[in-house]
Parts: structure tokens; sequence; C-alpha cells
């Protein structure tokens, strides 16, 4: 039997990835290589893929490394991460893994709003530190429910999130370019036109070059005293200096994020701000979603291997 392709793997991935992977691909772990440059240099020759994660991506200089790749599957929907020109360039086809975790980050949005509307961290705080029997009753929090929300971005998730807000009578604004055929909601070409006529803002676009800084400081001063804010997108679709100055000065009244510049070594102020709940980037982290993903991904590989159409190609 001819050698198995090699694939390299550029972020680590759950065992049962790997255990289906390596039936089909020799692996090359660059996330557990002590020596990256000299496990590209041994195998440079017979990597015919690459696989990444959504918020590792993939530079020019790893494609140029690894010539024969024929691929680069992302473990992700999100490919901002991706240098798209130079896998272009390179005749690289480049895949990602829609749809199957649309629900989940949808989830992890609406529990963030109502994680941080109703203070649930700081509930369970004063329950567990004594201070629910020593100072009685939690201070009091804020309706969610019937409340505007306003969404950054009416794509496949921020779609999700919407229909999640509905039976919450929420009244439902979104952000982007152009107004969507068919939609019922309130359109506004820019968040800094939607912020001031929304009490949530939930930012679900997607990342890259197209939305850097689109919640800049215009918006974020524009949002009502008091505001609810949530990222499950990418930190860098929000000007995280405007939004840091807008919860230490108390403009934002409570935020829930997902994402940050600079992950995982994200801006310690964040840790400073009691009405701030914090996730490491997990909203599709589910084992059913990530099993979800890694079999697209997979199969997207496969498909290649075999010469079959790809599923899920970005380009
Ligand atoms: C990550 C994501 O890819 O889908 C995306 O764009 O950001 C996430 O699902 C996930 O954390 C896997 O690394």
């Amino acid at each position: 039997m001819a050698d198995k392709p090699g694939l390299l793997v550029v972020g680590e991935l759950p065992e049962w990835d790997l255990h289906a992977l390596a039936a089909r691909f020799t692996l090359h772990l660059y996330y557990a290589a002590p020596n990256k440059p000299a496990l590209l240099k041994q195998h440079a020759g017979s990597i015919r893929a690459i696989c990444t994660k959504g918020e590792i991506g993939a530079d020019a200089a790893l494609m140029d490394a690894a010539p024969a790749c024929e691929i680069i599957a992302c473990y992700g929907v999100g490919v901002d991460a991706i240098d798209l020109a130079a896998a272009k360039a390179r005749n690289i086809p480049v895949t990602n893994t829609p749809d199957v975790l649309t629900e989940d980050v949808a989830d992890m949005a609406i529990g963030l709003m109502l994680a941080a509307g109703r203070r649930l961290l700081a509930g369970d705080a004063w329950v567990r530190n004594g201070a629910w029997a020593h100072r009685g009753s939690f201070p009091l929090t804020t309706r969610m429910w019937g409340k505007r929300l306003g969404i950054v971005g009416l794509g496949r998730i921020g779609a999700a999130i919407a229909r999640r807000a509905e039976p919450f009578g929420m009244t439902i604004h979104y952000s982007g370019r152009t107004p969507k055929p068919g939609i019922a909601y309130t359109h506004h070409a820019t968040p800094a036109a939607m912020a001031p006529h929304v009490d949530v803002m939930i930012v679900s676009a997607m990342g890259g070059p197209t939305t850097l800084g689109l919640v800049d400081a215009r918006a974020i001063a524009a949002l009502r005293p008091g505001a609810i804010f949530v990222n499950v997108s990418r930190g860098s679709v929000v000007d995280e200096a405007a939004l840091l100055a807008a919860l230490r000065d108390g403009h934002i009244g409570a935020a829930g994020l997902d994402v940050f510049l600079n992950e995982p070594r994200i801006d310690e102020e964040f840790l400073s701000f009691p009405n701030v709940v914090l996730q490491p980037h997990a909203a599709s982290g589910t084992v059913e979603t990530r099993q979800d993903m890694g079999r697209l991904m997979r199969e997207n590989l496969e498909a290649k291997m075999d010469g079959r159409p790809l599923l899920t190609p970005v380009l």
C-alpha cells in the first residue's frame, strides 16, 4: 500500500479526531513539536494537507514551508487567521466548518447576555462567600426579556441568536452593510447607527480585514449608558481599547466576552471588572459540536485526497 499522505496538524485536536485522521494520513503534530522549523524541513515534501484552527490560521510562510500542500482545512467557521490571498496565489483550496457550530455559538451568546445582565457570577459568589447570610439580598439586576437587542452581523450565527431572542420578547435590530431581504428586524448600516436604539449589543460578525474595528469607539460611545455588551465573534471586530475604557468608566453596564485580541494572553484589565463574564473562546466548545466540526474537517481533507468535490470550500 502506498504511503499515507502527510497532514500537518497545526493546532491541538481532540484524541478522537487524531485517531480518525491517522487512519488516512501520516500526522505531523506541529503544535507538539519542540522544534517546529525542523519538523517542517523534515517533512516539507510529503505534507499534502494542513489542518488548522479558527484562532490559529495559517500564514504564507507556513504555506511556503509545505510546498506540496493541496488543501488547508480549518477546524472552525472563521478563516480570518488564514492568509487567503496567499492560499489563492498558491492555488491551495481552503475549507471551514460552517453550520455545525452555529447553534452552540448562539447558545453561548444568549448565555453570556443573561449571565452579564443578571449578574449570574456575582450572584453565585454571593451565595458561596456567605454574603447572602450576612449581608442579605443580592443587589437588584436588570430585566433582559423585552429589551431591545442589536446584533452586529446577521449571518448564520446572528440569525440563530435572533431566533433565540424572539421568544424572550426582545425587539431585534441588526447592523450590516445592506438590509437582508425578507427580514423584519430593524436594519442599521453601522454598529454606531444602531447603538443608541438598543439595550444589548451582541457582536457576531465574521472576523478579518473587512470587519477590523467595526465596533469602533463611536459605536461604543453611542450605546446607552448601562448597556450590555456581548462578543462571540473575534476580538478584532471591536476596538478593544474603547471597550476597556467604557467598562472602566462604567458606561457599559455589563459584558459577556468569549473572544479578545491577543488570545489567550488577553489584556489583564478584563480580569478586574466584576461585571464582565469571561469565557476562553469556548462558544463552539461542546463535545457534540466539536465532533461535528472534526468530522466535517476530515471529510473535506479526504474529499481532496480522493479528488472529490470539497464539502465546504471557502476558496
Ligand atoms: C474555533 C472559532 O475555531 O469557528 C470559529 O471560527 O473561532 C471556533 O470555533 C474553535 O475554538 C476551534 O479552535
